[in-house]
């Protein structure tokens, strides 16, 4: 075999968090603001949900200009400038346009000239995706720096008649920028990613693609909106999260006791606190912030983190796990040492 130095230090290299950062916009929607559009009441919502408040984009506001919002406060946070990035992915299903990339108006709007940039299509999962891809690229030594972001403006995809689904969504954007770091343990130490197909319908926006073209009349005008079968993503979402958790442990030879914190994807304060009770977390190792936010889908784990990180709630060293699972179906996690 060839003793090549540089693939002996590839080897060593993993994807560390070198910043985070965060962005929502100001507009809030209470459930006493539902109560008026459908019916409904705060005390089914905070219920079955958990949810109280969540932020809604106003005029000006769009998915690239929250992406990008969170993106400077990372970037901030880590000590670096934009054209130190080499690499932005954008997890959303709510872009800019339909082209180009929401992620190039990010690298536009933060001046991140030296990167390529590229949207990634996972729904919830679309961040947690993004860290792995991000991973690859950085503990091969291919790139040293990559920004990851989940973003979405889901109230622009929202049926505000259906009370099955509007009171659950928000708006908001999280990032992450990664530095390849060959110093020991820290970093992302595993990641993992699944998808199933054939049960897209389960969460689907069918308007306006390929299938739904832009120019011919919808069979159903509610075809434009955000459409779930949320019984049925609830009892999948619990039994894959508790799955992913556990390969997570089992590869990376750790237990329960050894994760500082617990960020999983923020769907509904049930289901993380079923999967909880299911993995014998305690509630002060789970992070819950839905109760202000909603379900941000792809921005939901990097709010989570950002804010967990700010508040002092980690420190260096500290190990999470990041689960996520969304529409696709999609779901994935990511270990990660701080
Ligand atoms: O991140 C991925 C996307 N997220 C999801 O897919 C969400 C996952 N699913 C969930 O979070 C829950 O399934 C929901 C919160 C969506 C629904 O909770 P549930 O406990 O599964 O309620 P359900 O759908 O079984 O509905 C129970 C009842 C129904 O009335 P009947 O048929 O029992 O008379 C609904 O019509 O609650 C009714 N209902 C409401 N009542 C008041 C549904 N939405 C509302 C509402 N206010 N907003």
């Amino acid at each position: 075999m060839v003793n090549n130095p540089t693939t002996k230090q590839a080897r060593r290299l993993r994807a560390l968090i070198a910043g985070t950062g965060s962005c929502v916009p100001d507009k809030i929607l209470t459930n006493e603001d539902f109560t008026k559009i459908v019916e409904t009441s705060d005390e089914w919502i905070t219920t079955r949900t958990g949810i109280k408040t969540r932020h809604i984009a106003g005029d000006g506001e769009t998915t690239a200009t929250l992406s990008a919002e969170a993106a400077r406060r990372a970037l901030k946070q880590a000590g670096m400038a934009p054209e130190e990035l080499e690499l932005i992915i954008v997890g959303t299903v709510t872009p800019e346009m339909v082209f180009p990339s929401t992620a190039c108006f990010v690298q536009d709007m933060i001046g991140a000239c030296n990167a390529w940039a590229f949207d990634l299509s996972a729904a919830c999962s679309g961040f947690v995706y993004g860290l792995s891809i991000a991973q690859q690229f950085l503990s091969s030594g291919r790139y040293r720096t990559a920004l990851v972001i989940g973003a979405e403006t889901l109230s622009r995809i929202t049926n505000y008649k259906d009370r099955g689904s509007c009171i659950l969504f928000g708006d908001g954007a999280g990032a992450a920028v990664l530095k390849a770091s060959d110093s020991g343990s820290m970093g992302v130490m595993y990641s993992t990613s699944f998808s199933d197909g054939s049960r897209w319908e389960a969460l689907k926006c069918q308007a306006y693609g390929s299938r739904n073209p832009v120019g011919v009349p919808l069979e159903n005008p509610d075809l434009v909106y955000m459409d779930i079968n949320g019984r049925e993503v609830y009892q999948t979402a619990v039994r894959r999260i508790v799955e992913l958790a556990k390969e997570c442990l089992e590869k990376c030879d750790l237990q329960v006791e050894d994760i500082a914190m617990f960020i999983p994807h923020q769907m509904n304060a049930r289901i993380i606190e079923s999967v909880g009770k299911r993995l014998n977390f305690t509630d002060d190792r789970i992070f819950i912030n839905i109760d202000k936010y909603g379900n941000t889908s792809a921005a939901s784990i990097p709010i989570a983190l950002d804010e967990c990180l700010r508040s002092g709630k980690l420190k260096s060293g500290d190990i999470v796990l990041l689960i996520a699972f969304g529409g696709g179906l999609t779901w994935g996690a990511n270990v990660i040492q701080l």
